[in-house]
């Protein structure tokens, strides 16, 4: 299998358009201007008081730990020092002066003269404008994600990285039913479809049940309405961080889905160990667990898509370390982690911790884990 998945994963890489380096630290730069001013017109008197802020309705409870990310960020380029204060507040020391509006709209005007990634540059500059809407909840992330089609494309399926992982996993599914017969696929998480299409595609002529589910029944819809048709194609509601998530699944097969697919999704969960759990007793022994993940985040991604990962409620909060960090994503060996304590073996890993491997600068990777444990525990 390893072999399948990375010479699919390298041909898919080849064939697209490459985003130039630059291009990353164009956007990087000017994504910390706009948190550096954003930070500054929030706390203009020196001093982070969430609860102040929330009780002035300028920043939603459930975004305060992106600021807390944002002053980390700022503290490791050097624009300021952070001292925790009391009554949970958080003095800061600005090392240099925030840039002007003006010094940011050139910097994202830099970003934007870049051809290649335009329609994400585009998202992330017009995020990097609303952030105190943002903040405030007052905007919401979808509504600047679903203005314009071709960045839903860019960011799950034609940029470089996507290109790789998507063509990895469906090699990886491709390889673990090929010899099987009558399958079964459980996506969770489905949303735009963006690893759906070439999964589906790998295995077209296999004897296989695909059940496409999402937590938003407007994906359902849009999966149903795209590949109308498929025989074998269901779709049902799954919310990873519900306590029944295997018992509520709508008919899952007899010894359980042969694989599970989660791409870009299992972050959400509020408890990774917890949700891996659920997902391995709706999985056969010996089955797979192929999911995508991103292990950094990006300074962009601060800005913008950060704001869709703030869970909507105190049930689906963080109950990990990242309740402590404001992370969202976790590392390849928190994962692996998890997933051991799961009923998981970590098998394989694309393109994996390579520095030296192009995609490295993504950090996003193919993660296939093999179900192990004949009695599942209860993490
Ligand atoms: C980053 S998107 C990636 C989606 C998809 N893999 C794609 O390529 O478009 C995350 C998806 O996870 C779904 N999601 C978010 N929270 C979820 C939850 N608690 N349970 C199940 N799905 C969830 C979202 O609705 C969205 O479709």
């Amino acid at each position: 299998m390893r072999d399948a998945v990375r010479r699919a994963a390298e041909r898919a890489w080849a064939e697209g358009e490459r985003a130039p380096v630059e291009l990353d630290r164009a956007r990087d730069r000017a994504s910390a201007a706009s948190i550096a001013r954003a930070v500054r017109d929030l706390c203009p008197d020196g001093v982070l008081d969430p609860a102040a802020l929330t009780a002035a309705g300028a920043l939603a409870e459930r975004h305060a730990p992106i600021v807390a990310r944002w002053i980390d960020e700022l503290e490791i380029r050097g624009r300021l020092r952070a001292r925790p204060a009391e009554g949970g507040r958080t003095e800061l020391e600005w090392r240099c002066e925030a840039p002007s509006p003006r010094e940011t709209a050139d910097a994202w005007a830099e970003a934007r003269s870049h051809r290649s990634g335009a329609a994400l540059t585009r998202f992330f500059a017009r995020a990097a404008d609303h952030l105190p809407e943002l903040l405030a909840d007052t905007v919401q992330a979808q509504s600047l994600l679903f203005e314009d089609d071709d960045v839903t494309d860019e960011i799950y399926r034609s940029n470089e990285a996507s290109r790789y992982t998507n063509a990895a996993a469906a090699a990886a599914v491709r390889a673990h039913l090929e010899p099987r017969t009558a399958t079964a696929v459980w996506e969770i998480g489905g949303g735009t479809g963006a690893t759906t299409e070439p999964v589906l595609d790998a295995v077209r002529d296999l004897d296989l049940r695909y059940h496409f589910t999402d937590v938003g029944r407007w994906f359902l819809d849009q999966a149903l309405d795209r590949w109308a048709g498929r025989a074998g194609l269901t779709t049902g509601l799954a919310d990873i961080n519900d306590p029944d998530l295997a018992s509520n699944l709508a008919l899952p097969p007899a010894g359980g889905y042969d694989v599970a697919l989660a791409a870009n999704v299992l972050h959400n969960a509020a408890d990774p160990a917890r949700t891996l759990t659920a997902v391995a007793r709706a999985v056969a022994e010996d089955g797979l667990l192929v999911m995508i993940e991103t292990a950094r985040e990006h300074l962009p991604l601060l800005v913008s898509m950060r704001f869709l990962m703030s869970p909507p409620g105190p049930g689906a909060r963080f109950t990990d370390h990242r309740a402590a960090t404001g992370r969202i994503f976790l590392s390849l060996p928190e994962w692996k982690d998890a997933l051991a304590r799961s009923g998981w073996r970590l098998d394989l890993t694309a393109p994996g911790p390579d520095p030296s491997h192009p995609a490295a600068r993504y950090d996003q990777h193919l993660l296939v884990a093999r179900r192990v444990a004949p009695e599942i525990g209860t993490a």
